[in-house]
C-alpha cells in the first residue's frame, strides 16, 4: 500500500497491515476534522465579521438537536477508534498457541537472543518466515525497547520483569532492529538486523554451531548446580512446591491471593522468594538475587516449563496447594 511512500517501512509481518490500516484511519479522521474546523473558522470569520462600530451580535438560541449531534457523532467515532485499537492491541499482546519461543535480553548496548535449540546471537536474530515467534524479553540494566519497524513490533523491556511479544514474519529478507528507548551513550548503536529466512534455509542455519546447549539443558544444569532440586522434588514430600506442570496453573498463596504461575511469577520466586509464598509451604527459600544472570533466569524458566507432570502417581500437580485452590474457587 505504501510502496511509493518511502517513509513507511516494509510490511513484513502479519500485523503490519492491521497497524497501518488503523494508523491511516486515525490520520484520515484527523485530516478530515482539521480541514472541516479550519475551513469553518475562516468561513464564519468572514461571514459574521463585524460590519460597523456599533454593531452588536444577535442573541442566539440553544439548539438541543445540534448539541446532541456534535456530541453523539464524535462519541461514535471515538468508540470505533477504541474498539479497533484495542483489538489490534490484544492481537499484538497475545501470542498464538504453538508459537516458537525465542528469549531476548537487552543490555547496554546490545540485544542478546537465544533460540530454544541453543543458538545464541547478538544484535542479529534469525527467524523462519510464516511461523509465529514468541519473544520473552528481559533487561539486564535499564529500560530498552525492542523495535522492528517492518514488523510494527515495539515492546519496552523493563528491568525486573518479563515482556512477552510476538510476530510472524511474512516476507524473507533483512530488517532493521532497533532499541527505541534512550538507554545511555551508545543507545543509537544498540540495534542490528532480523533475518527472515525460508524454513529450509532456517533449518540449515539452526544446524550451525550451538554453544552451551539449549535453554532447557542449560536450565537443567543450573537447577542442579544451584541445588534447587533438593527442595523442589518430583513428589509432594519436598520442602518446596512440585514444579512439574505448575506453569500456567492458578495457585493459592499464603495471603489468600490466587496467582497464575507464569514467567514473571517464577522469576519473582527465584529473586524474591518471600514476596508471594504458596499456601501450605514455609518461606524458607533463600533469594538468588545477584547469583543468576537474566539469561540464566530465562534458562531456568525454560527448564521448569519443560517439566512434564508425572501421570502415574497423580500426586504431582502442585501438591496440596493446587487442590486447595480449586475448592477455594468453588466455595467463594
Ligand atoms: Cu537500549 Cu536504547
Amino acid at each position: 500500500m505504501f510502496k511509493s511512500i518511502p517513509i513507511f517501512p516494509d510490511q513484513a509481518s502479519t500485523i503490519a497491515g492491521q497497524v497501518d490500516a488503523l494508523l491511516l484511519y486515525l490520520v484520515a479522521i484527523s485530516v478530515f476534522f482539521s480541514i472541516l474546523i479550519a475551513g469553518l473558522v475562516i468561513y464564519f470569520a468572514v461571514k459574521y465579521r463585524r460590519r460597523s462600530e456599533n454593531e452588536t451580535p444577535r442573541a442566539t438560541k440553544q439548539s438541543l438537536a445540534l448539541e446532541l449531534t456534535w456530541t453523539i457523532i464524535p462519541f461514535l467515532i471515538a468508540m470505533t477508534v477504541f474498539v479497533w485499537g484495542s483489538s489490534v492491541y490484544f492481537t499484538i499482546n497475545r501470542p498464538p498457541a504453538g508459537a516458537m519461543d525465542i528469549y531476548g535480553v537487552g543490555k547496554q548496548w546490545m540485544w542478546k537472543f537465544q533460540h530454544a535449540t541453543g543458538q545464541r546471537e547478538i544484535n542479529e536474530l534469525h527467524v523462519p518466515v510464516g511461523r509465529a515467534v514468541r519473544l520473552t524479553l528481559a533487561s539486564e540494566d535499564v529500560i530498552h525497547s525492542f523495535f522492528v519497524p517492518a514488523f510494527r513490533v515495539k515492546s519496552d523491556v523493563i528491568p525486573g520483569r518479563y515482556r512477552i511479544t510476538w510476530f510472524e514474519a511474512t516476507k524473507p529478507g533483512k530488517y532493521h532492529l532497533f532499541c527505541a528507548e534512550y538507554c545511555g551513550t551508545k543507545h543509537a548503536g544498540m540495534g542490528g538486523w532480523v533475518y527472515v529466512m525460508e524454513p529450509a534455509e532456517y533449518q540449515v542455519w539452526l544446524s550451525g554451531g550451538t554453544t552451551g546447549g539449549s535453554p532447557v539443558e542449560a536450565g537443567q544444569k543450573l537447577f542442579s548446580d544451584l541445588s534447587c532440586n533438593t527442595c523442589h522434588k518430583e513428589t509432594k514430600e519436598g520442602r518446596g512446591p512440585v514444579l512439574a506442570g505448575i506453569v500456567g496453573t492458578e495457585v493459592l498463596m499464603q495471603s489468600g491471593e490466587k496467582v497464575t504461575v507464569d514467567e514473571t511469577y517464577i522469576r519473582e520466586s527465584i529473586l524474591n522468594p518471600q514476596a508471594r509464598i504458596v499456601a501450605g509451604y514455609q518461606g524458607i527459600m533463600p533469594t538468588y538475587q545477584g547469583q543468576i544472570s537474566e539469561e540464566g533466569l530465562m534458562n531456568l524458566i525454560a527448564y521448569i516449563k519443560s517439566l512434564e507432570p508425572k501421570k502415574d502417581t497423580g500426586a504431582t500437580q502442585a501438591g496440596p496447594a493446587q487442590k486447595q485452590t480449586s475448592s477455594e474457587v468453588k466455595s467463594k
